[in-house]
């Protein structure tokens, strides 16, 4: 069953009823002022840091699921009837229902009785607001008299605070209400210098500012009492809580529409110039004002939104693909890549699953995202880099977070997850194999954000692959400390406190357990070091680092090899994790992916046994499970794995993020037939016929599906924020597609499926526009390649020398 379709033309999955089964949403912005909004306007927007900057309140786990949100409710004056066109909160019966989500903005709208009306949200590039563009027309045979209300909510700036401490919230509220503007100034007054404005392009007949009056103090956001009496109240508030509501009304001819234009935006002054008079309590406005009035302009809006679609389209063009398979081609040339910019923007911290509260940016995964975005924003990449790479503490370990405002790291998220310092290393040589720009290694970035501590970046990844060799096992393998990928694989944590947090909780200094998992990822890290220092100048380092990297892949074999998979982890008795010995969880997905991506096994059968087994005992019809048997009961010493029901999250769940290891690994073993099986079992396009199974959005992943020991198994939860956008993009595009970027040129190595006659590909890299042909003439994968209709030997090619914008490649299959 579907709830919309996909307008591939458009770039917009077009929802056509507004009861999905959960939110499906979508993000405004993608620089500094950030917005969520779901298929029925719910959500809320915030500066930079969802956390610090909040802007407007958003009610999370709620009945029903999705409310505070951007609403405008439509009167039909002569009646007294009313509703919200895109549905919520008034939930009235609409006809034409639709939502249609696209590249940085949503258009939500419906009809009823005779009455069209609808908006476009999006947030403008280069701007710190976002544009409500309403249109209302009358297709009734008789004039009708309507009046139109906007609605938001202030939260007060701190999520965190306005969800705890909101006595003193109910005390600080304060607007300011000039040429019918709404300013939210809360704590103005004292240390911010930063307001929020609601304004709107037509005159007014009145507006709110106080909650309780435009709504009564018994009523929700479904019937405020100001829309159903069709007048405001002209409140101001003090206090309490702060929203900010238009009125307008018109009278619109058969046939006429008109347009209004609500924009609400975040403005900061300069500290000595906060107040006009400079010795009053009053907001300077003189900045403000000219960016309000260029945005109620229709023309400037239009203009805006033209940007916004040139800059989509423009990202967007540097990687697209035609092939046999609607879902790879939707994915890859659209969703995917657009779900990796939200990944990049949000990490895991804003979106209808995270509050935005507890989490800032992961370092873990705004690394890994990196993989998904470099080639859209290589910049913004660069500057990503530098700044996790200055939350990296001294020992070369790492914050697990940091806050996107402040920029430092987040010490109440807990630390010591033994992988993190070695995704830096896998984020730098994707931006250097992508850009070339090895000045990024002498770029000199602190410790701990501590002035003085500066090193350049190399010395950064060097104290990353040094902390691994400094916390060796028994094993000789990693120790895994609180955890490693699997936040919630804890050997060291031996929690019994209820609700006690298994991320932060104080661990044993654990010197027993192991991960066979971080082995795998250290072998990887040490090639891409050597990589990195071969072409960089330090060519001398690269056999060291290449020499850890051989042992380590020893110790793998020897103390991480289950007979028929690899082991993932010995726990802290030294007891085997993920072995043929172990009563329940015996196999684990994240060994058998990332073991054989750093080439453990590929070439003595290993990786293909390993490979056999992930399809004998972890493939599901809904994607690959993370491990089997799950887990029945609570493991005080395995920790928050066993603490899910089977079948959920880590316990057996399907956790997208780690499909994409297996799919490379299929892919690497010269399995496309495999490898773009297991992709289309978790492509959330293939999945679209069977959404009220699925349940999420089926335009971008989900961190899970629940896997075959869940009574739901197919049902897909916490969607958008997962590191699964960029494996994926980065397995179908750079492993089954093939198309690779290397230090010296694009490698063409596909392994696609066999009944594959080819594809065809667009690919800007480093200036220059590659157009590659793929063609199959034998069943293999071995690569044959013309470059501008010269043969050239193996799959790499090199960047022309003569300057050339434009190259034609074609790669024959045999
Ligand atoms: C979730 C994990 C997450 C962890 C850290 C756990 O509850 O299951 O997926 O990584 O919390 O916040
Ligand atoms: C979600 C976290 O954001 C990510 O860092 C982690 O690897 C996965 N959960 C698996 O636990």
């Amino acid at each position: 069953m579907q709830y919309g379709y996909f307008d591939d033309k458009n770039r917009e999955y077009v929802i056509t009823r507004p009861d999905t089964p959960l939110p499906w949403i979508n993000y405004l912005g993608c620089q500094a002022y950030f917005g969520i909004i779901s298929n029925t306007a719910g959500g809320y927007s915030f500066y930079r840091d969802a956390r610090l900057r909040r802007i407007t309140r958003y009610r999370y786990n709620n009945v029903p699921f999705d409310l505070g949100g951007r609403y405008i409710y439509v009167r039909d004056n002569e009646t007294g009837d009313y509703w919200s066109p895109s549905w919520q909160p008034t939930r009235s019966d609409l006809e034409q229902y639709t939502c249609r989500h696209g590249m940085g903005y949503s258009i939500i709208g419906a009809k009823r009785r005779g009455i069209l009306a609808s908006t476009r949200y999006f947030v403008p590039l280069d701007e710190n607001l976002e544009i409500w563009q309403f249109t209302v027309s009358n297709e009734r045979q008789t004039p009708a008299a309507l009046s139109v209300f906007s609605a938001i909510e202030f939260c007060l700036w701190d999520a965190q605070d306005d969800a705890t401490n909101f006595q003193r919230n109910f005390s600080i509220g304060e607007v300011e209400i000039e040429d019918g503007v709404i300013y939210h100034k809360t704590e103005y007054r004292e240390r911010r210098d930063h307001f929020a404005w609601f304004a709107c392009s037509a005159e007014l007949a009145g507006f709110d500012t106080q909650r309780d009056v435009f709504l009564g103090s018994t009523r929700g956001w479904d019937r405020p009492a100001a829309v159903e009496r069709g007048e405001s109240a002209n409140s101001v508030a003090h206090g309490w809580a702060p929203i900010g509501s238009h009125h307008v009304r018109m009278v619109l001819q058969p046939g006429e529409t008109r347009q209004i234009l609500f924009v609400l935006g975040y403005h900061e002054n300069p500290k000595d110039a906060k107040f006009d008079p400079p010795d009053s309590q009053i907001v300077n406005k003189k900045t403000a004002k000219p960016v309000i009035t260029r945005y109620l302009i229709p023309a400037n809006v239009d203009a805006a939104f033209q940007k916004l679609r040139t800059y989509w389209n423009g990202l967007l063009g540097i990687c697209q693909v035609m092939t046999p398979d609607i879902h790879t081609d939707r994915m890859v040339n659209v969703w995917n890549a657009y779900q990796c910019m939200a990944t990049f923007n949000m990490s895991r911290s804003a979106s209808f699953y995270e509050s935005g509260i507890g989490r800032g940016l992961g370092f873990r995964d705004s690394n890994q995202d990196l993989l998904g975005f470099v080639h859209m924003v290589p910049e913004r990449a660069r500057e990503r880099i530098l700044d996790l790479a200055a939350t990296q503490l001294p020992s070369g370990g790492a914050y697990h977070q940091y806050q996107p405002l402040t920029k430092k790291g987040n010490n109440d998220v807990g630390g010591n997850f033994n992988d993190d310092p070695h995704w830096l290393i896998v984020g730098v040589a994707a931006y250097l194999k992508e850009t070339g720009d090895w000045s990024i290694l002498d770029e000199p970035v602190q410790y701990d954000n501590q002035p003085g501590s500066e090193q350049p970046l190399y010395e950064h990844l060097q104290r990353s692959f040094r902390y691994t060799l400094e916390r060796l096992g028994p094993h000789g393998l990693p120790l895994i400390g609180r955890a490693d990928w699997n936040d919630c694989l804890n050997l060291n944590c031996f929690s019994d406190t209820p609700g006690q947090s298994f991320q932060t909780t104080t661990n044993k200094e654990g010197k027993v357990a192991e991960s066979v998992f971080i082995g795998g990822l250290f072998v990887l890290a040490a090639k891409e070091l050597a990589g990195i220092a071969r072409h960089s100048g330090h060519a001398d380092e690269a056999p060291g680092y290449l020499a850890e990297g051989a042992r380590m892949e020893e110790t793998v074999r020897r103390h991480g090899w289950d007979g028929e998979w690899f082991l993932r982890a010995y726990d802290d008795f030294g007891n085997k994790v993920g072995s043929k010995e172990c009563a329940e969880g015996k196999i684990f997905i994240e060994p058998q992916g990332f073991c054989i991506l750093a080439g453990i096994g590929l070439d003595d059968g290993l990786a293909r046994r390993a490979l056999e087994s992930v399809r004998k005992y972890l493939a599901t019809p809904h994607g690959i499970v993370l491990q089997q048997p799950a887990y029945s009961r609570y493991y005080l010493h395995l920790g928050e794995i066993s603490s899910y029901p089977p079948g959920y999250k880590e316990n057996a769940g399907i956790f997208c993020h780690n499909n994409p290891w297996v799919i490379i690994a299929e892919a690497m073993t010269g399995n496309g037939d495999g490898a773009h099986d297991y992709y289309s079992r978790i492509n959330p396009s293939a999945r679209e016929g069977i959404s009220d199974v699925h349940r999420c959005e089926p335009y971008v992943y989900a961190q899970m599906i629940a896997g075959r020991d869940a009574p739901t198994h197919g049902e897909a939860k916490n969607s958008w924020l997962t590191g699964t956008a960029a494996w994926n993009y980065y397995a179908i595009v750079q492993w089954i597609l093939g198309i690779r970027p290397a230090y010296d040129g694009l490698q063409i190595a596909p392994s696609i499926p066999e009944r594959w006659a080819g594809f065809r590909a667009v690919r800007r890299f480093r200036g220059v526009t590659y157009n590659i042909t793929v063609r199959r003439e034998g069943p293999g994968n071995g690569v044959k390649l013309t470059v501008d209709g010269q043969p050239v030997a193996g799959d790499v090619v090199v960047p022309p020398a003569d300057g050339r914008g434009e190259v034609a490649v074609e790669a024959v299959l045999h």
